[in-house]
């Protein structure tokens, strides 16, 4: 799992990572006995059932059934994968990485590196001039009469761009930055004619494109002035830390409610996201402007299974809406839409009509094929055959895109009822065209039922992993007197064997270094899960050799079944049966040996 790292690079991370700390940043953590304890941040409760256990330095979930060790925990509450986070919590301790060999690596890396400083001093540097210059009065005003508070402002770090030619150019300089490191970060162009830079953003109000780790990767610039022939939106051009169509505006602060909620809102500009976010609904992002991408969709995928779409009421939103079905469908993401009234935007709704409503409208939105039907039923003169035909034809690209009969079936009916045609005239109308046109790339599936999980493992069997994972003193005697084979339940069986490997090689550290090597997430919740408990075990050498007597019994007694079985079988030989007699004895008689016990610890 570790890949990347060595190990020692990770255990030294850990060692300097202590779980309380690093928890404790985010969540409140209280003593309870030998645990601290906290509300779950991975699922809803209203009494707390997340552990943390110092002295083990691991995390387990009595409610949901979460666990693991440091990096678990960074990986699940960030929502980013292993290597990211044994990255941030290096970034935390200040210890340094160094496992990119690569050379070319190890530049663009460099390059990136410094890209990203010269963003976040620009940000702060227009963030200052929004705050405290005379050159940012036209933003504040501007501001001001939007209705976007103090909060908003610094929240979402807006800046202002003086209205100059030379202004990033001179900062740059100021600063000792290379000219051409800024070009490239894409804040300032080379003149056409003759030498030198000019500014990419003049007068402009500055919102800061942030990656999901919250890292300043790019900006939009809104006009102030009301010159009809500039851009109203100027945005960064791509560099090495940009790529448009894989960055949402917005979901780095947004993304803890998008995982809570289960669903996001997606809303068309920066403006928008922020008077949701504002009005208190957070779990929303902005792609900016109307591209909804499928590298888009597979970032929400990541987080949620539903997505709502809320654009702009005016065409051009409208029109955004029916073109995100590809990359959504291909992404197997479920979606609905939500339709903000004529002539408002979720920005200027929520300015006339207040966030519950704007709850309300999200609440209330229709499935992504009920909304089409509309559309195209509003759009096209459904009183005529033409007009019906092109409704027909709309909805029958649309539905078939996904492959899903049921769905195709579902809509065949509506569109009928809607049209006013048999519904069987309709379904011979959608078959006609899904023959003729080829089926969406990959027709998409069904969203994956939540696998069960899997049977608990008896309680003796529960027994022998605390026993084993919480005395290590008591491994050597296991070693020596148990067979995993006993044990039934496959993954505590694994989990044996695992631990069991790692005495006889000596390459057993620590519980979370363990944890690491078991991957499986139903691995790692029975091991969190066995050792987080915080009652002591009472006289656990006693214990073992009880629970490793009992495993051992009944394994021979279901041994002892099999063979009784297999003796009654009608086509077995006498020869076969004595066999079978003979090896029952002996059952019998193992059965009846003691189990010595470990020596008490
Ligand atoms: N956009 C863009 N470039 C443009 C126009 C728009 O990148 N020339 C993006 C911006 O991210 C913008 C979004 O598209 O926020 C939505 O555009 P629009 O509805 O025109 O802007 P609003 O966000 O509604 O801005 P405002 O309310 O200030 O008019
Ligand atoms: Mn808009």
């Amino acid at each position: 799992m570790a890949g990347l790292f060595s190990s020692g690079t990770l255990e030294q991370i850990r060692a300097a990572s202590d779980i309380v700390d690093v928890i404790g940043s985010y969540l409140p953590l209280k003593r309870a006995g030998a645990n601290f304890v906290a509300l779950c941040p991975f699922h809803k409760e209203k009494s707390p059932s997340f552990n943390v256990n110092p002295h083990r330095q691991i995390f387990h979930c009595f409610g949901c059934h979460k666990g693991g060790d440091v990096f678990g925990f960074v990986k699940e509450f960030e929502n980013i994968d292993f290597p990211e986070a044994v990255r941030r919590l290096a970034d935390r301790a200040k210890i340094p990485l160094e496992f990119e060999k690569n050379p070319g690596e190890q530049q663009s890396r460099h390059l990136k590196e410094r890209l990203l400083q010269i963003h976040e001093q620009i940000a702060q540097r227009w963030q200052n001039a929004l705050a405290n210059e005379a050159s940012g009065q036209i933003a504040r005003e501007y501001l001001a009469k939007r209705g976007v508070s103090e909060d908003a402002v610094k929240l979402f770090r807006l800046g202002s761009a003086p209205e100059l030619w030379d202004d990033t150019v001179n900062w740059a300089k100021s600063k000792g930055h290379e000219l051409a490191l800024v070009e490239q970060a894409g804040l300032i162009l080379h003149r056409q004619e003759g030498e030198g830079y000019y500014d990419r953003f003049r007068g402009r109000l500055m919102f800061p494109i942030c990656d999901e780790q919250g890292r300043v990767v790019g900006f939009s610039g809104r006009v102030l002035s009301g010159d009809e022939k500039t851009a109203k939106y100027v945005n960064s051009p791509e560099t090495p830390i940009f790529t448009k169509s894989k960055v949402f505006f917005g979901l780095d602060k947004s993304k803890r409610a998008v995982l809570e909620a289960g669903h996001v809102i997606v809303c068309e500009g920066q403006l928008d996201l922020i008077a949701c976010f504002m009005a208190g609904v957070q779990n929303v992002v902005a792609p900016q402007g109307t591209a909804f991408t499928p590298d888009h969709a597979r970032i929400l995928k990541r987080y949620v299974e539903e997505v709502v779409l809320c654009f702009d009421s005016d065409e051009a939103g409208q029109n955004a809406t029916v073109r995100s079905l590809d990359s959504l469908l291909a992404s197997g993401l479920a979606m609905r839409v939500a339709v903000v009234p004529a002539p408002h935007d979720p920005d200027s709704f929520i300015k006339a009509n207040g966030g519950p409503a704007f709850k309300q409208l999200i609440e209330r939105a229709e499935g992504f094929f009920d909304f089409y039907l509309g559309r195209l039923c509003a759009t096209n003169e459904v009183r005529t055959d033409k007009g019906r035909l092109v409704v027909l034809r709309g909805m029958a690209e649309a539905v078939h895109k996904t492959g899903n009969g049921v769905l195709i079936d579902k809509y065949a009916q509506k569109t009928a009822l809607r049209l006013g045609v048999s519904p069987d005239a309709v379904r011979a109308e959608f078959k006609k065209l899904s023959r003729s046109k080829p089926a969406a790339a990959e027709p998409v599936e069904p969203p994956a039922e939540e696998s069960p999980r899997p049977q608990p493992p008896s309680n003796h069997e529960y027994w022998l992993l605390k026993l084993l994972l919480r005395h290590d003193e008591l491994v050597d005697w296991a070693a020596a007197h148990l067979d995993p084979r006993w044990v039934q339940h496959a993954l505590v069986r694994q989990i044996v064997m695992q631990r069991l490997a790692a005495h006889a090689s000596q390459t057993w550290t620590s519980l979370p270094a363990f944890l690491e090597e078991c991957n499986a997430p139903e691995m790692q919740r029975l091991i969190t899960e066995s050792t987080t408990e915080p009652r002591p075990l009472p006289n656990p050498s006693q214990q073992l050799a009880d629970v490793v007597l009992r495993l051992r019994n009944q394994f021979i007694d279901r041994q002892l079944a099999g063979s009784m079985q297999r003796a009654n079988q009608p086509e077995c030989s006498e020869a076969e049966r004595l066999e079978l007699l003979h090896q029952q004895q002996e059952l019998r008689h193992l059965k009846r040996q003691p189990v010595e016990s470990p020596p008490a610890g």
